[in-house]
């Protein structure tokens, strides 16, 4: 009955998902699939769908799981699946002996969601929590540039701020800058991450990554850790790493600076709430990050992660999400993985993957036949959460158990700049970054996200000294 309750507060978050990301994450992916060169190899697990309308998989695995969904049953139309017990829970006070230093796992019974904002709406700025984070970011140091708030409605519906390379708008042709994690260093190493949970199904994808003992990186909505803390609990205390991915998944370019704080303060405080430690890195939700979001985010000491991107035909991103809403199949999802299969072995870096476990459909594609495949790729993949595949220890991952060492905080990288980094210096007029990361254009990055020095870069801000007028004056200023 208790199950019952939260899954109607999951569920009412549900369509605004799905309208949101029509604007975004997909157009991509259409022009991706356009090229679909069917393979020899017959389909797994194919049953003969009941509609008069024969459908017929062609894809070409080199692993499926025996117990996968048969294909034709991955449909929007699916029945709902019974959902699964978590394999493990975890008692209160409970020690993450593998973090040295995290303190005790807190009671995610005591989670009273009075406490939290409504779910699924951006939390209102007029808390006084959200006015101490604000104060937080315009004490940080980090210049926040004073670029304009977007419409929705993506790049069709925002020309001028799309035509503007100065925002480095990754959403408008794939800018980032050299703060945006996009890949990993060494070739063949995938860092795994599903976005979008903690959700009915996340049980059912961490059964199969215990199973097959893998570790992923997990972007999680605060209104669904409020809905299923236990979960995310489980999904920490099984060495995966946590991640935020806002509290209720807008486009945060179209919010304004004060609401992306309460966007981000509000998911790093649930799941500090939750689990005792707080994450340093972000994904966007849609991807949607200009360098106004990138310095609020670094500002509050989140590192922005987004999935790899060659070229726009060539956008790891499996759409796995859209097959609910029945916006895509099952066989195009496989398409786009098998594409990105047959990028990887030529990069001379490894590649991180938009994938998500908020859906039923989603997971079983996941488990049933991408994960599979992974695994049996030849030469082998190196599967690992982000942080990990970064060469960095788990330890990292979160505020309160780095130890700085190895990964600095974004945020002394900018300060460190700031006060040498002066406007029209090397760094201030420093080109962004090409889709492929490597200002020179080429087609794979080099070393940035390599090792310790990482942590200090210089991108973001000299995007942010091009685009306001001065540092002084943008601090105080913009909120
Ligand atoms: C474009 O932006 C305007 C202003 O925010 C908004 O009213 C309109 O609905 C948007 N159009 C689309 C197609 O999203
Ligand atoms: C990636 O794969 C796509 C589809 O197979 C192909 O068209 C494209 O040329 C590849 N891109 C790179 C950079 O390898
Ligand atoms: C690491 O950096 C953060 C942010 O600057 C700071 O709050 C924290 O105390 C530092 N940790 C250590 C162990 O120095
Ligand atoms: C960037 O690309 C240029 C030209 O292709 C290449 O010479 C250079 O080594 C690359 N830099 C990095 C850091 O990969
Ligand atoms: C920010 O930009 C807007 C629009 O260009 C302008 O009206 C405003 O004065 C600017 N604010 C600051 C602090 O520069
Ligand atoms: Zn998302």
């Amino acid at each position: 009955m208790k199950f019952f309750a939260t899954s109607c507060l999951a569920v009412t978050s549900l369509p605004l998902l799905v309208v949101a990301n029509g604007g975004y994450e997909r157009h991509a992916q259409l022009a991706r699939q356009v090229a679909v060169a069917p393979s020899g190899a017959p389909a797994p697990a194919v049953t003969p769908p009941p509609a008069p309308a024969t459908t017929s998989y062609s894809i070409s695995l080199l692993s499926t799981n025996p117990t996968a969904v048969p294909l034709s049953d991955i449909v929007s139309t699916e029945a709902t699946s019974a959902t699964r017990p978590l394999d493990s829970t975890y008692t209160p006070g409970s020690i993450p002996t593998f973090l040295p230093g995290a303190p005790p796992l807190p009671n995610a019974a005591l989670l009273s969601p009075a406490n939290y904002p409504a779910l699924d709406i951006p939390p209102p700025v007029d808390n006084p929590l959200v006015q101490q984070w604000i104060q937080e970011v315009a004490n940080s140091g980090v210049p926040i540039p004073n670029i304009s708030v977007n419409n929705i409605g993506g790049c069709q519906n925002n020309s001028v701020a799309a035509a503007d390379p100065t925002r480095c708008w990754w959403t408008c042709g794939g800018c980032t800058r050299q703060t945006d994690i996009t890949e990993c260093p060494t070739p063949l190493t995938w860092g795994l991450t599903y976005d979008d949970g903690p959700a009915y199904y996340t049980p059912d994808l961490l059964n199969y990554l215990d199973q097959e003992n893998l570790k992923s990186t997990f972007f999680v909505v605060g209104s669904r850790v409020i809905s299923l803390p236990n979960t995310l609990q489980t999904q920490y205390m099984g060495q995966h790493q946590i991640a935020v991915h806002t509290w209720s998944h807008p486009p945060l370019t179209t919010l304004s600076n004060e609401q992306i704080i309460a966007e981000l303060g509000w998911s790093k405080k649930v799941i500090k709430d939750v689990l005792g430690v707080t994450p340093n890195m972000m994904r966007p939700p849609y991807g949607d990050i200009d360098d106004r979001v990138r310095a609020i985010s670094i500002a509050m000491g989140l590192t922005p992660v987004m999935w790899t991107r060659l070229s726009p035909l060539a956008t790891f991103d499996t759409d796995d999400f859209d097959i609910h809403g029945g916006l895509t199949t099952v066989q195009s999802v496989l398409n786009n993985w098998e594409e990105i299969m047959g990028n990887v072995t030529t990069m001379k870096t490894g590649f991180i993957v938009l994938e998500h476990d908020l859906f039923e459909q989603a997971v079983q594609v996941a488990t049933g036949y991408i994960l599979p495949d992974a695994l049996a790729r030849k030469p082998p993949l190196t599967i690992q959460p982000v942080i990990e595949c970064l060469n960095k220890p788990l330890k990292d991952a979160y505020i309160e158990t780095n130890d700085n060492s190895t990964n600095p905080p974004a945020q002394s990288g900018v300060a460190v700049t700031l006060s040498s980094g002066a406007p029209g210096s090397v760094q201030a007029t420093a080109k962004p970054q090409s889709s492929n990361g490597n200002s020179s254009s080429s087609t794979t990055k080099g070393t940035k996200g390599n090792g310790a020095s990482s942590g200090i870069d210089t991108g973001l801000l000299a995007g942010a000294l091009v685009t306001i007028a001065g540092v002084a004056a943008g601090i105080a200023a913009v909120f």
